[in-house]
């Protein structure tokens, strides 16, 4: 937090909590009454009286006490509020702390229940982490804990988990609902087992699984990571087991809750948007809620037509029927005749999944490595799996083993542990053969499409020049638009029930979405027949054109070229989702056109452009002061985080740059081209492509070079564009000098200490600079050559969205210098290619 701004706040703290009150405690003398508050020492926290939502019940309850947004974070009387407005809370002659519906009550509704009682003289103190201690004023002995005894929120420092000598647990209940904070039917704590794992829990059944240590993490959230916001400690010894995560910068608001409907959430809080942003929910996916397929099958969520669940190796689905249906949660059960514990046996290895649930059968033994786990489980027939224990602690501690059943696994994309699951030779030999046959299948696939192509290629130039040539051009294009019409039909009869005749909007099967899709003739005449006076542009995948509708409304229309290799009801699936894809930064998909060869995007009409018309001009540049810079920054930030993150699809931009970025009437940013990925070829987006397609100056070393492309090429993008909206300068172009580009630029003012200096001249009055330069830093750490090192989206938006400290990012090595690449995707793909790459290694200075 900036000091002046942390100084200022305190100060006035400091004089309204003169008025108010000014201690943290309840002793004998001193109890409160509805109506008073005791806050803690640094003003973190208060306690007192409230009513939740419309209720008029009192609780007494603590929350945060510098936020206007009254936010609840523990409740003492959670299942029986006081009913009129004279509750007092106080310790009792007995050194007890007790909560009275009025002063003339004998009956506590609530107290604190203290082994001892009759210690005496104790007193009650609201800590700054949020925690309600009851001493001994005497020894110091603490009697009780609100720590010990968790609402629906967990802070940071509170430990949920088992007191193994006492059998005592501390996990979360959610509320009953917003106006009740009652215990509700949901419930986040540790399963006792050999090896722990921690539960969201429904009344008594499973509901979601975080899952196991790792040695980073919970095994069930992936986006549960170490970092310089969160440290997360899990500790195992005989007394205890628990788990529990600190902030590195106190100043940082963050709780964990488990909400009324059944979902874990992390929020932080957002001192530049005064609300809880969410970093975090759970369950997400079909695949999160616990048995969705059932026992000994996996779940695998990532393909896009296929059912989700398949049977894990040497399982066959139980009830064939249902399963066929799509529905797995029978599960599946061991194969007819498969031996067991017979010669040639073995293991076939299941990658990034969360291992099975721990809780019934699994054994742990943490000095064995993987080779001497794999012989301790093949040595006992009872045995039918294993895996590393702490998979991600020094690549992989300790021996996991699993006997009977193997619930609740499922597959991630980018993170997730190896699982060995035995087999019988049987089976290994059938995995065996798919593999190389899946291979073999692949090689013969892509020969044939080669010669086809080739092939198809050369004959229909002959066709065409020949036939072109001989035959009267009237008689020919009757031919040919009578083979239109076929195919138009053919096509069309599966466009559900051709609505085709106008623009018809559809809502089967897509939710609450509307796709409308358009008549070719609808689009023609908006566009003026694709008229180049119309054309806006050309996009990565085909140009685009502006268009008005009869009803004045004005469209944007990308034509993709024809050879995108997908069918129509593939190429409408996608549409459909992408037209789900909502989010206030993204442009927003109006319908599609699907008639002849034709496809085409239809997209609201963005009025003032794209950024780059403004942030590279001189004189328009003067038009976006800093203000609306960062927001403009914040806004990409969100829109990719959605895309990354909290859509449902995943989806990885690739080319983010400015020209991508739209700008709506109110120069709110809009990223555009997103989804067109998809559209083209989707599959080849989780694995490595050796097509490298994008925009010089704002490619990841490891795409341009590699091919390799993740969340975090994405990333590095965006610090591209970070920097260029703060200089005003573009990543190309205006450095003669071959062996410099802005990165480096940026790199040697900020290491001098001159950072500001590359403030774009147009602005630099209007901008405060902690926030720029933080703003620098944020766009240097997402340039760092390892895409480990880089932040994830959602960290850069928590970084540009709070005054917290930012790590110094590592010295650009890197630079991708020269790469002349054909950015048209959509051609065949034998055009594309990386002409030339080149690197600079930076001298350190
Ligand atoms: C509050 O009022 C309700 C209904 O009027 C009653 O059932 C409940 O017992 C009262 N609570 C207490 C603590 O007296
Ligand atoms: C009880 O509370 C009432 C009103 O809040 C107050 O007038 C009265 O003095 C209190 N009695 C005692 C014994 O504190
Ligand atoms: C205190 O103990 C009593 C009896 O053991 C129990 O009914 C009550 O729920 C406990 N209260 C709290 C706040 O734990
Ligand atoms: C402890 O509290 C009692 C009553 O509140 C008080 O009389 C006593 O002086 C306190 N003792 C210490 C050591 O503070
Ligand atoms: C808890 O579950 C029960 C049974 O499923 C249901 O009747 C009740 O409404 C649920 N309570 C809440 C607060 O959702
Ligand atoms: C994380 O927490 C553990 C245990 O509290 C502590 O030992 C460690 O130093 C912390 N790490 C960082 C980076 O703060
Ligand atoms: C609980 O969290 C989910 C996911 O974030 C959200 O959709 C839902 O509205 C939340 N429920 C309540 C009652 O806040
Ligand atoms: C196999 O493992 C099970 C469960 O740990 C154990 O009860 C059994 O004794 C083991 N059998 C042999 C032969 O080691
Ligand atoms: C797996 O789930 C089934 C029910 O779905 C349950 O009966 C069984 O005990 C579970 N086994 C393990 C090892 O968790």
């Amino acid at each position: 937090m900036n000091p002046a701004k942390l100084l200022l706040n305190t100060l006035l703290f400091f004089q309204f909590s003169q008025i108010s009150t000014s201690i943290d405690t309840i002793s004998l003398s001193q109890p409160i009454r509805d109506g008073n508050v005791i806050v803690s020492s640094r003003k973190f926290y208060a306690l007192g009286f409230f009513s939740p939502g419309n209720s008029v019940k009192r609780y007494v309850g603590i929350w945060y006490n510098q936020i206007s947004e009254q936010t609840l974070v523990w409740v003492a009387n959670r299942d029986n509020p006081i009913n009129g407005t004279f509750g007092v809370l106080s310790v009792n002659i007995k050194g007890n702390l007790e909560l009275y519906e009025s002063n003339q009550s004998t009956v506590p509704v609530w107290q604190a229940n203290i082994s001892d009682a009759s210690t005496g003289n104790s007193v009650a103190q609201l800590l700054d982490s949020g925690n309600l201690v009851l001493v001994r004023n005497d020894t110091g002995e603490t009697l009780w804990q609100s720590f010990d005894h968790p609402t629906d929120t967990l802070l940071p420092n509170m430990r949920l988990g088992w007191d193994k000598r006492t059998g005592f647990n501390r996990y979360l209940t959610a509320w009953k609902s917003p106006d009740d904070p009652g215990s509700g039917n949901f419930s986040f704590k540790m399963d006792l087992a050999e090896f722990a794992q921690v539960s969201l829990y429904k009344s008594d059944v499973k509901w979601w699984r975080a899952g196991s240590w790792t040695g980073q993490r919970l095994s069930g959230v992936p986006e549960m990571t170490r970092n310089f916001i969160f440290n997360i400690t899990y500790m195992d010894n005989q007394d205890e087991v628990f788990v529990y995560y600190s902030l590195n910068n106190p100043s940082i608001l963050s709780r964990m809750v488990v909400n009324e409907t059944g979902f874990q959430q992390r929020f932080t809080w957002s001192t530049q948007d005064r609300r809880w942003i969410g970093f975090w929910t759970a369950p997400k996916e079909q695949c999160d809620y616990y048995g969705h397929c059932g026992p000994n099958s996996n779940c695998s969520p990532y393909h896009a037509d296929e059912f989700e669940c398949t049977c894990l190796p040497g399982f066959e689905p139980k009830y064939p029927k249902e399963w066929s249906l799509r529905d797995g949660s029978g599960g599946c059960k061991r194969k007819l005749g498969t031996s067991k514990c017979q010669k040639g046996e073995g293991f076939i290895k299941l990658t990034r999944v969360k291992v099975p649930d721990t809780s019934v059968a699994a054994h742990v033994d943490m000095n064995l490595g993987l080779k001497a786990c794999e012989e301790k489980c093949l040595g006992n027939c009872s045995c039918v799996a294993y895996a590393s224990a702490y998979a991600e602690t020094n690549g992989g501690i300790g021996c996991l083993i699993y006997h009977g059943d193997l619930n609740d696994t499922r597959t991630y994309t980018n993170a997730g542990q190896d699982l060995f699951v035995r087999a019988d030779a049987a089976e290994l030999a059938a995995e065996a053969q798919k593999n190389s046959k899946s291979n073999r299948a692949r090689k013969r696939r892509l020969a044939l499409i080669i010669v086809a192509i080739v092939l198809g290629v050369l004959l229909l130039g002959l066709c065409y020049f020949f036939l072109w040539r001989r035959l009267d051009t009237r008689i020919g294009e009757r031919k040919r638009q009578r083979r239109r019409e076929l195919l138009f039909l053919n096509s069309s009869t599966r466009l559900s029930d051709r609505e085709a005749s106008t623009s018809a909007k559809r809502n089967k099967d897509t939710g609450n979405v509307d796709v409308t899709f358009f008549e070719l003739s609808t689009v023609l005449a908006a566009t003026d027949n694709f008229s180049t006076s119309n054309k806006l542009g050309q996009g990565g995948f085909g140009p685009v054109y502006k268009g008005k509708l009869a009803t004045g409304q004005e469209i944007a229309v990308k034509r993709l070229s024809t050879t995108s290799g997908q069918g129509i009801e593939e190429f409408k699936n996608e549409v459909l989702l992408i037209a789900k894809l909502q989010h206030r930064n993204l442009v927003k998909l109006l319908g599609c056109c699907l008639e002849k060869d034709e496809k085409m995007l239809v997209y609201e009409f963005m009025p003032n452009k794209s950024l780059d018309y403004f942030i590279f001009d001189e004189s328009r540049k003067q038009l976006l002061d800093w203000k609306k810079r960062f927001d403009i920054i914040l806004g990409i930030a969100r829109g990719v985080l959605y895309l990354h993150q909290d859509s449902r699809l995943r989806i990885i931009h690739r080319d983010l740059k400015a020209s991508n970025i739209l700008l709506d009437e109110e120069m709110n940013p809009r990223i555009s081209d997103f989804g067109t990925a998809r559209v083209f070829g989707g599959e080849e987006i989780s694995t490595n492509t050796n097509r490298v397609v994008g925009t010089y100056g704002y490619m990841s070393p490891e795409y341009a070079l590699g091919g390799l492309f993740s969340t975090k090429s994405d990333v590095f993008s965006f610090g591209v564009l970070l920097l260029e909206i703060i200089t005003g300068k573009k990543n190309t172009g205006i450095f003669n000098d071959d062996s410099s580009n802005l990165i480096r630029y940026v790199w040697e003012l900020w290491s001098d200490d001159k950072a500001l200096e590359i403030v774009d001249s147009s602005m630099a009055d209007s901008c405060p600079a902690p926030e720029a330069l933080r703003c620098i830093q944020v766009g240097l750490l997402c340039v760092q050559d390892r895409t480990t090192d880089r932040p994830s989206m959602s960290t850069v938006v928590f970084m540009l969205s709070n005054e917290t400290s930012v790590p110094s990012p590592k010295q650009p090595t890197f630079s991708v210098r020269k790469i002349e690449i054909d950015t048209d995707y959509s051609s065949t793909g034998t055009k594309s290619s990386v002409n030339e790459v080149t690197l600079t290694t930076f001298k350190a200075r």
